[in-house]
């Protein structure tokens, strides 16, 4: 039976239809919900609308589901529509006519955006736990191949001198930055929007400062229609943030693929990291990277998909908006078993560490050449045509020698500091 059963039962197409996924989904929301409705109970009760008996034994009852959600035993039945209909479905069964005071002053609306509010902040903060970790991993890889040197590219096109410290520590800043997105989501899906109801609030008398503090909230989403308005937009902060991660890795990924290619041969990977051809018998393939790659590109497409089943939707509540769950419920899962892959394949890579001994990598010392004779008195426009010329005439001899010191490069990484402007998003997320 629906919760808005008024004598009839809808078709059996129409109810698959409209149900979708949901029995599914909802089943990471369920853990939420229940704690939004003990937010709302007790400050029904504190407004008058519920005694404290019946708050004490609603209460009892709803610990008792929430155990069942943490344990993974709750389940969603044939013919109940999604997990808020259940909630209340098994209060009713334990607890009768109390279990049907429960939903006083609010819609699922509010509810469904309470649960969600509350699961992507915590998978923001999983996210970032994941991401902290691989951040960790890549500044330990910059710190101990700090003065191994690679070439560096422009263009595709052999530059100038690099290193793995430079490599592995330029990843870890950039999810640095990729970290800001997640911030900022988080700080969208912090603000409470319960007792925005239906979407236009309600005629009982509801303390939403209290659930919100109850919750946990930073802050509410005071007017009732923007808090339903946030419905798709919270989901698309979120789904830019993953796909900010999601195109940092990606391009680690390719690298990756890149510098196994024998063609580079800068880096390997232990055998059984790697997979095999079915006609080739010598090949060992950088799979684990590639569909890390091609998962990333996936990843940012999330919030063009958000974009457009949101797109044009007017004010208020739509059922389009159920359709998000499908988009942004495996994205957060996928993220981050991406992050784990790459955290599981750096711990085993190995690296070349005589990569610039083969002579087609001597045009990199060019710079440096240029820039050794500029320091010893001759203006930078001669010293780069003497060194252009020797190039030309296929004379260049290069000294081989990396002085770099300021911050950033090769001979001064700054990793320290990049740790701290990690510590310092990550701090704002607690
Ligand atoms: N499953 C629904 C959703 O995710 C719950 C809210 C239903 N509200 C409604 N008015 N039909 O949006």
């Amino acid at each position: 039976m629906k919760l808005w059963s008024k004598g009839f039962e809808p078709d059996k197409m129409i109810e698959e239809f409209t149900v979708g996924s949901d029995r599914e989904l909802d089943l990471r929301l369920a853990k939420y919900d229940i704690e939004g409705s003990m937010a709302h109970i007790r400050m029904l009760e504190s407004i008058g609308l519920l005694n404290a008996d019946d708050l004490k034994i609603l209460l009892e009852a709803l610990e008792e589901i929430k155990a069942t959600a943490e344990s993974g035993e709750f389940v969603i039945e044939e013919g109940i529509e999604d997990v808020h209909s259940q909630v209340e479905l098994l209060l009713i069964r334990k607890l009768g006519d109390v279990g049907k005071k429960i939903h006083s002053g609010r819609s699922r609306n509010d509810q469904v955006l309470v649960d969600l509010k509350l699961f992507l902040r915590d998978e923001l903060k999983n996210i970032s736990s994941h991401v902290v970790t691989l951040f960790e991993r890549l500044q330990k890889l910059s710190d101990e191949h700090a003065g191994v040197l690679m070439p560096g590219y422009t263009h595709l096109q052999v530059a100038m001198p690099s290193s793995f410290g430079l490599w592995f520590g330029a990843y870890a800043e950039s999810l640095v930055d990729d970290m800001q997105l997640v911030l900022a989501a988080y700080k969208v899906a912090n603000q409470n929007p319960l007792g925005s109801a239906a979407g236009y609030g309600s005629s009982f008398p509801l303390n939403r400062r209290m659930t919100t503090e109850l919750l946990n909230f930073g802050n509410l989403h005071f007017n009732a229609v923007a808090a339903q308005m946030s419905r798709g937009k919270t989901e698309r902060a979120v789904a830019y943030a993953i796909a900010a991660l999601a195109s940092t890795l990606g391009k680690l990924a390719m690298d990756v693929c890149l510098f196994m290619c024998q063609n580079f041969g800068f880096i390997t990977f232990p055998d059984e990291l790697t997979t095999g051809s079915s006609i080739m018998p010598h090949k060992k393939n950088p799979d684990v990277f590639e569909i890390m790659r091609g998962k990333c590109n996936r990843l940012q497409s999330v919030p063009n998909e958000i974009a457009l089943l949101t797109a044009n939707l007017p004010l208020g509540y739509h059922r389009d908006l159920q359709l998000l769950k499908d988009i942004i419920f495996p994205a957060t899962t996928e993220i981050c078993s991406c992050f784990d892959m790459c955290d599981f394949m750096l711990q085993n890579i190995r690296i070349n560490t005589d990569i610039l001994s083969d002579s087609k990598y001597d045009y990199l010392f060019t710079v440096e050449d240029v820039n050794r004779l500029a320091l010893s008195g001759k203006p930078f426009r001669d010293a780069y045509r003497e060194v252009g010329m020797q190039v030309q005439r296929g004379e260049y001899k290069p000294t081989k020698e990396v002085h770099h010191t300021h911050e950033g490069s090769i001979g001064n990484l700054c990793n320290g500091d990049i740790a701290e402007k990690m510590r310092e998003v990550v701090e704002q997320m607690k």
